[in-house]
């Protein structure tokens, strides 16, 4: 064994000696779901802590650990757990009635809201999740130009249902991330719609390069095709949307996480007359379904959410990423673990550095990343396994100094990748 599988397998053992409860809750998990969870990111090892509730910046476990969360449902709870205005929100919300097969004010207040924030967004149409949003602004995109082709980021990600859920599903070009000349290839005329993020979430909070988005869009446009932007992560990140930030103005925007303030939601925003190809008045129009699509509740928390992060507090929660990424920086360098967190507003990862480069691939050095994760777990700090992290309003001046200390207890404990 290397010296970091050593330490990971230690780190194994000491996490699942301080959590009997969990590890029984893992077995009764693994007997009514397969694999002991019902969704794939959740897993890893030796198991799962069973979290049993959360409040504000703290999430508690079945064993009764407590942890400063920096995963906020994977970047979902820009407020933190149960913030009071969201809980009463949701609770005035379901007490008239939780979701009818009709349109409601909510939903209206909700789409308005967003279309003020967001310039290129003129109208709203609501899904369950961020994964509906992306499949169904693949199916506008196709009505709209009557080709079949989407293009893709090969290190992207839109969600977990088709046509963007697996590497071989057909007709979509996958392209590297910021490559323009392997974008300008795949772009013909075959081509419906270009899909990407801001930056790469899932795949590592990798900013794009500086012009690559907005030559993108340009390219998207030339041949015909439309320009859309996934910012169901990036939203937070900018008042009026990451493509204000960066001078877009896609066809079609996807969202989903804050706009259902924690409650599950996704959305299609974008201009009129792409977005009217679904409207039931139209002849032959593009059915859109779904039971509940626009939840009262969800659209209740979504706008107590939305309307909380102002200029200020994006602006608050921004400056702090900053400033972590700088601290962990200095924390990495005194502990000799070569590592670095790359971010995207108040979105960050950490990622180890190998032979001077940054090695954004989850799954190389997948011990480096396993223990880290298990040492910031037995430091009080919640993470996701991949060592992407994101803060919410929740945090306070003191949370950040002990996530900084943390950082620096765990990469001491882990030392270098390789
Ligand atoms: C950029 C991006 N697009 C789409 C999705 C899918 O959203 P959901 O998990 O709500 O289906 C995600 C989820 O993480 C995402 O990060």
């Amino acid at each position: 064994m290397t010296d970091i599988d050593e330490t990971y397998a230690s780190l194994r053992d000491a996490y699942a000696e301080r959590r009997p409860a969990s590890r029984a809750a893992y077995a009764r998990a693994r007997r009514w779901l397969p694999g002991g969870e019902t969704r794939s990111v959740t897993h890893y090892g030796p198991f799962p802590a069973a979290i049993l509730r959360g409040h504000a910046a703290t999430l508690t476990d079945a064993d009764g650990i407590e942890y400063l969360d920096l995963v906020n449902n994977y970047t979902s709870l820009v407020h933190g757990n149960a913030h009071p205005r969201i809980v009463e929100a949701v609770q005035s919300a379901v007490a008239e009635g939780s979701a009818f097969a009709a349109v409601h004010p909510t939903q209206l207040d909700l789409a308005e809201e967003i279309a003020e924030r967001v310039e290129s967004i003129e109208l709203v149409r609501f899904t369950n999740s961020g994964s509906e949003a992306s499949a169904l602004a693949a199916r506008i995109a196709r009505q709209a130009t009557g080709r079949r082709a989407l293009i893709v980021a090969s290190e992207g990600y839109h969600g977990g249902v088709p046509p963007f859920s697996d590497a071989d599903e057909p007709d979509v070009i996958r392209v590297p991330f910021g490559d323009d000349a392997a974008l300008a290839e795949a772009l013909t005329t075959d081509v419906a719609a270009v899909f990407l993020e801001p930056f790469l979430g899932a795949g590592g909070v990798i900013p794009a390069p500086d012009g690559y988005l907005a030559a993108a869009q340009l390219a998207a446009h030339r041949v015909g095709a439309l320009f859309v932007l996934d910012e169901v992560q990036a939203l937070r990140n900018h008042p009026h949307g990451t493509q204000a930030a960066l001078g877009l103005s896609p066809d079609l925007t996807l969202m989903a996480k804050i706009i259902g303030g924690g409650l599950a939601i996704g959305a299609v925003g974008g201009r009129a007359g792409l977005m009217e190809l679904t409207a039931a008045t139209r002849p032959g129009h593009l059915s859109h379904a779904g039971t509940f699509n626009g939840h009262v509740a969800a659209a209740a928390a979504g706008l107590a959410s939305l309307r909380m992060l102002d200029a200020q507090a994006i602006a608050l929660l921004n400056g702090r990423a900053e400033a972590l990424a700088d601290a962990v920086a200095a924390e990495a360098t005194t502990a000799g673990a070569d590592a670095v967190m790359t971010r995207a507003g108040s979105i960050l990862n950490l990622h180890p550095v190998v032979d001077g480069a940054t090695v954004t691939d989850a799954g190389a050095h997948a011990a480096w990343r396993g223990a880290l994760h298990l040492a910031l777990m037995g430091s009080g700090v919640y993470t996701t396994p991949r060592g992407m992290i994101n803060l919410s309003t929740a945090l306070t001046d003191a949370d950040m100094a002990r996530v900084v200390e943390a950082y620096g207890e765990a990469l001491a404990k882990v030392g270098p990748a390789a």
